[in-house]
């Protein structure tokens, strides 16, 4: 039966099934850029949450439709609409937060941004919220904020910390001045950026390595590594084994095991340099 994914009337968002596991999720008004409105924002919070819980999906894909990834909050809706509307500020802005910092950044499942062209302002907040980024060399990135009156806020400040060096941030954020995926990968924004015939083959591959792993180890892996980072030593190892041994007891294909098993007992693999077998796990 098809689910409310497929059957649902969604108007500023869709997706499409690539096989292995693996969905595109496109923010969809290409004619906008795929500015982010409010109902971008709101639907983005009920899709994520239907791909979180889809069978079919292991690798969740974030790209833009047509020829921009976003070009950030949209300045009328997201804005100039909403000046005089507390309520429908505050709603928008929830939303715009929640599926930037909970939905998309805490996924469970694994997260690529698949950076296909413009990248603006707001953008940089979903960009940095997933796990991994891969960029055509000719997009541009912008911290354009500046350029129309005011500064990265809503959290971005923040969250620019995450991924960029201090003086990048400063740089960028102060002058407003656009740069390249080149550019990006340089200075760890994104990580790596491919000459544009190539960003759906790469990320398909990327795509294609996560959707292989066992999904809950992979799910642990990344939610201790985002949780731990602002932790002290001492409580990022105390909760990071405690983690570890809840992933441990939760997994169904008993992966730690099964790795070591085939590694010491059965010498079927080695575990430096790829996967333990797990065809009959999926
Ligand atoms: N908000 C609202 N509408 C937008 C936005 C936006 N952020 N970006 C583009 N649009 C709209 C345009 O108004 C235009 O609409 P129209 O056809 O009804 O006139 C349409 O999208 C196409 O935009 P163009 O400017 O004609 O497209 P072009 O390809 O020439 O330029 C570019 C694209 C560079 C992205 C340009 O639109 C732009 O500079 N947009 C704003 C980028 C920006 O500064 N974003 C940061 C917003 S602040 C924040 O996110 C916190």
């Amino acid at each position: 039966m098809a689910s409310e994914l497929e059957t649902r009337e969604w108007k500023t968002v869709k997706i499409e099934r690539k096989g292995d596991g693996i969905t595109f999720l496109y923010m969809n008004r290409p004619e906008k850029r795929n500015a982010m409105n409010p109902t971008m924002c709101f639907e983005m919070c009920d899709i994520l949450d239907l791909l979180t819980d889809d069978k079919e999906t292991r690798v969740i894909v974030l790209t833009g439709a047509g020829e921009a990834w976003t070009a950030g909050m949209d300045l009328r809706e997201f804005f100039r609409e909403l000046d005089g509307n507390p309520a429908g500020r505050r709603k928008a802005a929830a939303a715009n937060k929640e599926w930037a910092f909970t939905k998309l950044r805490m996924n469970p499942k694994p997260t690529i941004a698949m950076v296909n062209g413009y990248c603006f302002g707001g953008g940089f907040s979903k960009l940095i919220a997933c796990d991994i980024a891969i960029a055509a060399d000719d997009s541009i990135f912008g911290l354009s904020e500046i350029n129309w009156g005011i500064f990265p806020a809503g959290g971005l400040a923040r969250v620019l910390d995450d991924a960029m060096s201090l003086r990048d941030a400063m740089y960028y954020s102060m002058t407003g001045e656009p740069f390249d995926g080149k550019k990006a990968s340089e200075m760890r924004l994104i990580t790596m950026s491919v000459p544009r015939d190539q960003l759906i083959a790469k990320t398909l591959e990327v795509a294609k390595v996560l959707s292989a792993k066992n999904p809950v180890v992979l799910s642990a892996a990344k939610i201790a590594h985002k949780t731990a980072r602002r932790m002290d030593y001492w409580e990022a190892d105390e909760y990071t084994m405690a983690k570890s041994i809840a992933m441990v007891a939760q997994d169904p294909e008993k992966g730690r095991n099964e790795g070591m098993k085939q590694f010491l007992d059965e010498k079927r693999y080695r575990p430096g340099l790829g996967n333990y077998i797990r065809e009959d796990k999926k």
